[in-house]
């Protein structure tokens, strides 16, 4: 069993795609073992994407992530950090596979409808940063 962080990103959030973004997660078997809505704030944006920092996109998705509320979610599963990954498809919703959760629900490169930890130790530093332990069912 493997767990991984999700994010239901504003633009989903605001675009009312989290129950249509839920079910590609349960039909996908993945389960959900944590689930809250927030909103960031810039500096906690900034925290949680501090690997971006050196990145040109970086100020501008810290204001995009803390512009609205989010749904932070932990999946679990066989294999769930590649199977979320696989199941939100390509950073870039114009160049994500049809039937992907970016494809579907998507608006641009920055707006992507989601995220997912990209290995188990970027799992294993994300869960941490929104759930403590007693919160993940
Ligand atoms: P994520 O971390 O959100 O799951 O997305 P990812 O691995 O597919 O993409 P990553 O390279 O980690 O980028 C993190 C997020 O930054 C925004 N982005 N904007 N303007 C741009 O060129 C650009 N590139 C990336 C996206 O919101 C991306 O998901
Ligand atoms: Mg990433």
């Amino acid at each position: 069993m493997e767990r991984t962080l999700a994010i239901i990103k504003p633009d989903a959030v605001k675009r009312g795609f989290v129950g249509g973004i839920l079910v590609e997660i349960q039909s996908a078997g993945l389960s959900v073992c944590g689930l809250r809505m927030i909103r960031l704030a810039k500096e906690q944006a900034e925290a949680f994407y501090e690997v971006h920092q050196a990145r040109p996109f970086y100020a501008s998705l810290c204001a995009y992530m803390s512009s609205g509320p989010v749904v932070v979610m932990v999946l679990e599963g066989e294999g769930a950090i590649a199977r979320w990954r696989d199941l939100m498809g390509a950073t870039d919703p114009a160049k994500a596979a049809a039937g992907t959760i970016r494809k579907k629900f998507g608006v641009d490169v920055e707006q992507n409808a989601a995220h997912g930890s990209d290995a188990p130790e970027t799992a294993s530093r994300e869960i941490p940063f929104f759930f403590r332990t007693l919160d993940i069912v």
